[in-house]
């Protein structure tokens, strides 16, 4: 117990959690991976959740920092509404070594299994690697999303206006993971303190809150389409609204991706496509051919959604009918470029 209490803090470990500035959170991510001291052999083996993206324009912005170092990918599973699934994940990890997990808080919904996989990546000595790529907000209104695992990534100019389109932020929560690491983008970190991370946050869950009502009074949820996330947590920040776009194959949603986006609507569906080492996931695979997400950053006001669901409803309208199963697309490359 103290016998004396100082003024002010002085203790520069107390809540220490040094972040490094790049110009993209894939490169930080690079960073990290190739810093031997992470790994434990030779295999650098690395455990990844199931639904990761992939396109011709961006690559893939979980995979690609895997595949440039050359490192051993393993996949535990994720539910239908893309929570990790605790058993997989159990399983994944006791077949063989991993020493890296990484975990995605997918469109800025916090993984809420996270302390249970931190005590699961603690019993096997992995390093837990919290995928924030989409939720800066999120971890800004002060729940477990990038306060549980050693690192948190984030991907800056996904969710704020940052110079050139760039930005990625490694936070070390655990500063012992910090060995010869090299931030390319020290400056970054100004633009990411020069806005109000909470009245964003709040903005972000006004307009799914709105748009959500709106999507809810639709005569065609159910036939035309389903949400995903029908409630929204009060410590969750979203990055997009996902729903699911029913019908055979990817069609529906191609179609809707491209009308809208002809209408002036920035839908974007993340993610269309999987890497190739996960198209022949079955539910994963399903989800990526009817996943659209609609636009809730902090530059829309609730006034704006209705335009928008007209225009949804107007792409729902000349859409195929939800007649035949989902057995797949025939083609794995959709012809429009989705963002
Ligand atoms: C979940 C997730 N993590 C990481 C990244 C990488 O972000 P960045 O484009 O900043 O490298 C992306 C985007 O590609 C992403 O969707």
């Amino acid at each position: 117990m103290r016998q004396t209490i100082s003024k002010t803090a002085t203790d520069p470990e107390v809540f220490r959690a040094p972040s490094l500035f790049y110009a993209a959170a894939r490169e930080g991510m690079r960073d990290l991976l190739a810093q031997p001291e992470v790994w434990r052999g030779e295999r650098r083996a690395i455990l990844l959740p199931s639904f990761i993206g992939w396109s011709a324009n961006e690559g893939s912005g979980v995979f690609d920092p895997v595949t440039g170092l050359g490192l051993d990918p393993g996949f535990y599973d994720l539910t239908e509404d893309l929570a990790v699934d605790l058993s997989s994940l159990d399983a994944r990890l006791a077949e063989r070594r991993y020493d890296v997990v990484v975990v995605i808080h997918y469109f800025g919904r916090t993984e809420r299994a996270i302390g249970r996989i931190r005590e699961l990546t603690d019993r096997h000595g992995a390093l837990l690697l919290e995928d924030l790529a989409h939720a800066w907000f999120t971890h800004a209104l002060g729940g477990p999303a990038g306060r549980t695992g050693d690192v948190s990534l984030y991907s800056l100019h996904k969710m704020l206006p940052m110079p050139g389109g760039r930005g990625g932020m490694v936070t070390y929560r655990n500063s012992g993971w910090i060995s010869g690491q090299r931030e390319t983008e020290p400056g970054f970190a100004r633009h990411v303190l020069d806005h109000d991370p909470v009245g964003i946050a709040r903005r972000r869950q006004e307009n799914f809150r709105v748009l959500t009502g709106l999507l809810r009074a639709l005569p065609e949820l159910g036939s035309g389409f389903e949400l995903m996330w029908p409630e929204l947590a009060d410590d969750d920040a979203p990055q997009t609204l996902p729903v699911r776009i029913l019908g055979p194959g990817r069609d529906n949603r191609d179609h809707v991706y491209a009308a809208m986006n002809r209408e002036g609507f920035g839908v974007v569906s993340l993610y269309h496509t999987l890497i190739e080492d996960l198209r022949a996931h079955p539910s994963m695979a399903r989800l990526s051919r009817h996943i659209i997400n609609f636009p809730v950053h902090q530059d829309i006001a609730p006034d704006d959604y209705p335009a928008l669901v007209g225009s949804f409803r107007r792409a729902l309208g000349t859409a195929r009918p939800d007649t035949s199963p989902d057995v797949g697309g025939a083609s794995l490359l959709v012809q429009v470029q989705h963002l």
